[in-house]
């Protein structure tokens, strides 16, 4: 439909009119009108056709905005096929074409708390009404999938359709059967409807999106960017064997259209759009519930919009913002249409979370056991609130894999509590000056050549001595997860690094005080701080050191075996891979690696230094292994926690109760036990609930029965 030249010039286009100024002279408002016209036509292509779009929904809306502005000061400006005059098409030739029983509109988007206030400003100036007049509003999540809409006629299912244009859909009637979430029979007749029409939002949760990509995944297939992408592409699948694969649900959040038996509306029995949403749950489909609510102003509504916003990442659905629409139907009526939206209702979307920038340098960073991971500088955007700027590409077959090439124009996405990632570069908006991403073929700071194992993904700098990689295992041995050393992060080591104060990591436990009590930000306390830090790191448990030595592959857990096994750490020199293998959970490579490790004579001198200086390499207490009494009051019971606990943190009761006996799991199923509900406990709780099986404590039962 559009030409590679056509497209790319079209996007240039568009982002070239996201920042240009506002025209003076009906003249040049008459030729941005044409153009905006263009770009937002090819962008809804981009988006609605192939599914594919190449910028991010906000610009999209900030395009439109533009020209409906202009529209509105120039309107003799106005062509005949403006965007703003139609829905956009998700039309192809593939399927057959339906005609909608009503057309369906989109929804006029809001950003914030003003846009808000403006809409309800624009509502009492539609009805006539003064300030103090209550208007109820109806909020609920808009969710971000495909549209669908469902025609009933003499209560069964007659067939289901895409947006389409508006006026028109793709008919996908055999999709929609194989969703279970839409009935295949409902009793409208009990409420007097012959014929009605549906319109609600095909979706993925979330959970089943993560296993279908791990499905395709082990298939060699493409994965889908978002469950978007999944849900909009499974409803258009043409084997209905293969939709039904894709777990799609259906949440309907509009009565269209409905008619009695001698063709009257029928919706005047629902006098607001609550209570048409409550008829259609008890008719038995899927409606927003909870996650609907009615506010009586739209200071509530703003509270509600904000509240959501921040609890969007908990909720197993993607939504992109929430939809308010007048409660009322008289008054929706009163209120009315655009030839794009209704008055009475607005999106209020969330911060985006996608946008496209530009790939300007490829740095490649070494870790602390000399992998080299490729990391993206790209042109800074905002995503969902945060400045990125700097993107992982993980390893040189995710670059190869994505075909990603220096100075690509590259989408970005920050979901949720996901860090960011690149989705994919945009291959059509090429110019032929891309270049392809090399990788090095020596390390970027000590040049020892890399080297990869067959079976890895990273290429390795194998210099144990590489300046990048000392300081990396610097910084994992003060962190969190290993000696958790309070005070001493990322950025004092490499500060002490830089002042030449610490070489490795022996030199930790050497720091002068009183030099330190003279830097820039520290002062007596906070040196006396980090000195009784440390001083509690010497005596860790030998689990902590094992971790902290940065052994390849030797995490948490296979560090918590082996100290059970030992009574001193030195004892490893004299272990065979034999001895390894006799503990259950570790396996040939763990072993081979930790045996290198006490091989080399330069590590035994390192943990012998760290001895003399005081830390701790005999096994304490803790790292004895724990035997699990029986009387425990816990014991042998599974647990979970949920909600926000008040009296302490999450980890600290999760190993009160596993000292107790307990045993950890991770989801509400039959398997579970016991469930402590905190402040704000959510989903977890009603599925605890429906069970009937799971013992159900509070925080203060829960310290009760453990103390
Ligand atoms: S109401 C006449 N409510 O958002 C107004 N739309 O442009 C019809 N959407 O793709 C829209 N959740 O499918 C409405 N709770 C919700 C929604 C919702 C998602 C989608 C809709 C369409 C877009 C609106």
């Amino acid at each position: 439909m559009y030409s590679a030249a056509e497209q790319k010039q079209l996007d240039q286009l568009g982002r070239t009119l996201l920042t240009a100024s506002t025209p003076l002279d009906e003249q040049k408002a008459q030729q941005r009108v044409r153009q905006l016209g263009e770009v937002i036509r090819f962008h809804e292509y981009r988006y609605y056709v192939l599914h594919d779009p190449v910028i991010s929904d906000f610009e999209y809306d900030q395009l439109y905005k533009q020209l409906e502005a202009l529209e509105a000061s120039y309107p003799s400006c106005r062509l005949d096929d403006s965007p703003t005059t139609r829905v956009s098409s998700d039309l192809t030739s593939d399927l057959p074409e339906v005609e909608h029983l009503t057309p369906m509109l989109s929804l006029d988007n809001s950003y914030n708390e003003e846009d808000l206030l403006d809409f309800d400003r624009q509502i009492r100036k539609l009805l006539a009404w003064g300030e103090d007049e209550p208007i109820a509003y109806a909020v609920e999540p808009k969710y971000d999938g495909g549209t669908i809409t469902l025609v009933y006629e003499g209560d069964r299912l007659v067939r289901a359709a895409t947006r389409g244009n508006g006026v028109k859909g793709e008919e996908i009637t055999a999709n929609a059967r194989t969703i279970r979430s839409v009935p295949l029979k409902a009793a409208f007749s009990t409420v007097g409807i012959q014929r009605a029409e549906l319109r609600g939002e095909a979706i993925i949760r979330k959970d089943n999106f993560h296993q279908i990509n791990a499905r395709r995944e082990e298939q060699d297939l493409p994965l889908f960017a978002n469950p978007r992408n999944a849900a909009t592409g499974g409803l258009r699948m043409k084997d209905p064997r293969e939709a039904a694969e894709r777990g799609l649900e259906v949440f309907v959040y509009q009565l269209g259209f409905a008619e009695d038996g001698h063709g009257k509306d029928a919706r005047a029995q629902f006098p607001t759009h609550q209570q048409s949403l409550d008829t259609l749950a008890s008719l038995g489909f899927k409606v927003p519930v909870e996650e609907r609510t009615v506010c009586q102003n739209i200071e509530d509504v703003v509270r509600f919009c904000e509240a959501w916003a921040d609890k969007r990442d908990e909720y197993p659905y993607e939504i992109d913002g929430m939809v308010v629409k007048v409660n009322r139907r008289d008054l929706q009526e009163r209120c009315g249409f655009t030839s794009h939206h209704p008055r009475w209702a607005i999106a209020f979307k969330f911060k985006a979370r996608q946008a496209t920038s530009k790939l300007i340098d490829v740095e490649y960073q070494v870790g602390k056991i000399g992998s080299i991971t490729p990391v993206a500088k790209i042109e800074p955007v905002q995503l969902a609130g945060v400045t990125v700027s700097s993107i992982s590409l993980h390893n040189e077959d995710f670059i190869t894999g994505k075909d990603i090439r220096m100075g690509d124009t590259v989408l970005v996405e920050r979901a949720g509590d996901v860090i960011p990632y690149i989705v994919k570069p945009l291959a059509d908006l090429r110019d032929g000056s891309e270049q392809p991403i090399v990788f090095p073929t020596e390390c970027p700071v000590c040049h020892t050549p890399l080297f990869r194992e067959p079976d890895e993904a990273a290429w390795r700098c194998v210099n144990a001595e590489c300046e990048a990689q000392i300081k990396q295992r610097m910084i994992f041995h003060v962190s969190k997860d290993a000696m958790d050393i309070d005070g001493l992060g990322r950025s004092q080591v490499e500060r002490f690094y830089d002042l030449g104060w610490v070489k490795h990591i022996a030199d930790l436990y050497k720091l002068d005080y009183a030099k330190i009590a003279h830097l820039d930000g520290f002062g007596q306390k906070s040196a006396d701080n980090l000195r009784t830090a440390i001083d509690k790191a010497r005596k860790n448990p030998i689990h902590r050191l094992l971790h902290s030595l940065s052994i390849h592959h030797l995490g948490k857990k296979a560090s918590k075996l082996l100290a059970e096994e030992i009574g001193h750490v030195l004892e490893l020199r004299d272990w065979d891979e034999e001895r390894y293998l006799s503990i259950k959970d570790i396996g040939p490579i763990v072993a081979k690696n930790v045996m290198a490790f006490f091989a080399q004579p330069e590590n035994i001198d390192l943990l012998k230094e760290m001895e003399a200086l005081g830390v701790n390499l005999t096994q304490t207490e803790e790292d004895k292994p724990r035997v699990i009494d029986a009387d425990a009051p816990l014991a042998g019971k599974t647990i979970l926690f949920t909600g926000t606990l008040e009296q302490m943190g999450r980890k600290e009761a999760q190993e009160l109760a596993e000292r107790s006996g307990a045993k950890i799991i991770s989801a509400v199923s039959g398997n579970l036990d016991i469930l402590v509900v905190g402040a704000k406990a959510g989903s977890k709780l009603k599925k605890a609930q429906e069970l009937g099986t799971v013992q159900i404590l509070t925080e203060q039962e829960f310290i009760t029965t453990v103390s």
